[in-house]
């Protein structure tokens, strides 16, 4: 292909606020890549939508490179990263390109400033035929690119992982989109990107290990949406707290969050209709809601790596403690043991959520009361108790009444004192708003004695949190 002449500015970077957002955020490179890629798989070279994708992958390259030498992508664990940032959204959002570096054995690009459009034309259609050929690295070197560089594969180095450099809010948020981007896959019946369910699961994990309360007040944050995504993402996020309690490692953690994640992915073979019927359901009804379970582990039967925990996990989790429940499973002699963490963490964040059409939703304490009263027979006892500890009795986000008469949200669980979390004090006994007033109750002569609806309460969690 012939590349054509160099127009002044192509693409929409023209402007310059639209510069100064490209120039800031290097990662959008791997967008314009991608675009530029599919086009030249789709269609035929020359043909408009091609070059207009190469010049605007050319123009991008220009307005990085412009204020520094070169820009270099590594791949590490399924994701692009910058530095040691993880590009967790160009990650999610460019799935073609990732595996196609990663099965051509590449583990970096990297562009040096002064590429010519031709090069840049040259290096995205070698990548574009990179499926035909057996080592992208040796075609790069091959063609004598000068200013864009791949090279192997590399193993990250210990600890590096987990400076992912995520904030918890940016990554709860890249989780919605990604599970309603996986839901929306379901629904239109086409192939599971189930990768990006790991990727996430991973990018949690590196969160939670880092600092294991972060995502449990995002979570809370967002407690009343009414998306299914939600549930998803906060039940990964309780069954990682739980799971990092008990001891799992990295790799078990992974297997436990991705499992999390896609627990009632088999929901969205269900008819909207049917799952938020108000006014309870019929038999027949209730038998097709039911097969969420079995259409949900045939879903994710192709996860590399995971499938048989995430099967077992989408199978299991409306079964009890002591195998009551459904599916009937008449060869189970016990729930695996990610199954019973997953339980948990379902039933707290459904039984507190405004997205129970049909019941009204209990208020945290009243959540975690029936998860204790259920142990051992509903829930497994150890882990029952387990969860108390670690969430707390009045869970993260928790609008509370203390023994004084003033109320106060909780910010932080006190792990082994479930009655006494952190709080900030947020209104005095007669109800006049207050100056937040951080309080560890461990430290404080003053009692929590129940929660309050913060929605009843005229309270916006999200000032506190
Ligand atoms: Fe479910
Ligand atoms: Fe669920």
């Amino acid at each position: 292909m012939t590349a054509s002449p160099d127009p002044p500015m192509a693409g929409s970077f023209g402007h310059p606020r639209a510069q100064a957002a490209l120039a800031e955020r290097p990662g959008a490179l791997l967008r314009l890549l991608e675009a530029a890629r599919k086009n030249l798989l789709l269609y035929l070279p020359g043909h408009p939508q091609v070059a207009a994708s190469l010049h605007e992958f050319h123009a991008g390259l220009g307005v990085i490179l412009k204020s520094r030498g070169s820009v270099r992508f590594d791949i590490y664990e399924d994701a692009f990263f910058l530095g040691n940032r993880i590009l967790l959204e160009e990650s999610l959002q460019t799935p073609g390109l990732l595996e196609e570096l990663m099965t051509n054995h590449v583990g970096s690009v990297e562009f040096l400033q002064g590429a010519p459009l031709q090069e840049a034309t040259r290096f995205v259609e070698l990548l574009a035929a990179a499926g035909r050929q057996s080592h992208l690295g040796d075609a790069v070197a091959a063609a004598g690119l000068q200013f864009i560089k791949t090279g192997p594969p590399k193993e990250l180095g210990k600890g590096e992982q987990k400076a992912t450099g995520l904030a918890p809010r940016e990554l709860y948020r890249i989780g919605l989109r990604t599970m309603d981007a996986l839901n929306y896959q379901a629904v239109q019946g086409a192939p599971l990107n189930l990768r990006n369910a790991r990727l996430l699961g991973n990018s949690m994990v590196n969160v939670i290990l880092h600092d294991r309360h972060a995502l449990l007040g995002v979570a809370a944050l967002y407690q009343h949406d009414e998306d299914t995504c939600h549930h998803s993402v906060d039940v990964a996020v309780l069954s990682l707290m739980l799971g990092l309690r008990i001891g799992l490692d990295e790799p078990g953690l992974l297997a436990l969050g991705t499992a999390a994640l896609l627990h009632d992915i088999g929901k969205m073979s269900i008819p909207r209709s049917l799952l938020g019927k108000p006014g309870g359901v019929t038999a027949t009804e209730r038998s097709v809601i039911e097969r969420h379970t079995v259409h949900g582990a045939g879903m994710v039967q192709h996860l590399q790596g995971l499938a048989q925990t995430a099967m077992l996990v989408a199978l299991e989790h409306h079964l009890n403690y002591d195998l009551s429940g459904y599916p009937r499973l008449p060869w189970a002699k016990k729930q695996h043991l990610f199954t019973r963490i997953v339980a948990i963490g379902d039933f707290f964040d459904a039984s507190t959520s405004a997205r129970r059409t049909y019941r009204k939703p209990l208020l945290p304490d009243q959540a975690m009361h029936a998860i204790v009263t259920g142990a051992g027979k509903l829930f497994d006892p150890t882990l029952a108790a387990l969860f108390l500890n670690t969430v707390g009795g009045f869970p993260v986000g928790s609008v509370v009444r203390l023994s004084s008469g003033e109320v106060g949200v909780v910010y932080r669980p006190t792990e082994g004192k479930a009655l006494q979390p952190q709080l900030k004090v947020i209104r005095d006994a007669q109800g006049a708003v207050l100056e937040p007033v951080l309080v560890d109750m461990a430290q404080d002569q003053r009692r929590v004695l129940h929660c309050i609806d913060p929605i009843r309460a005229g309270i916006d969690l999200t000032a506190y949190l």
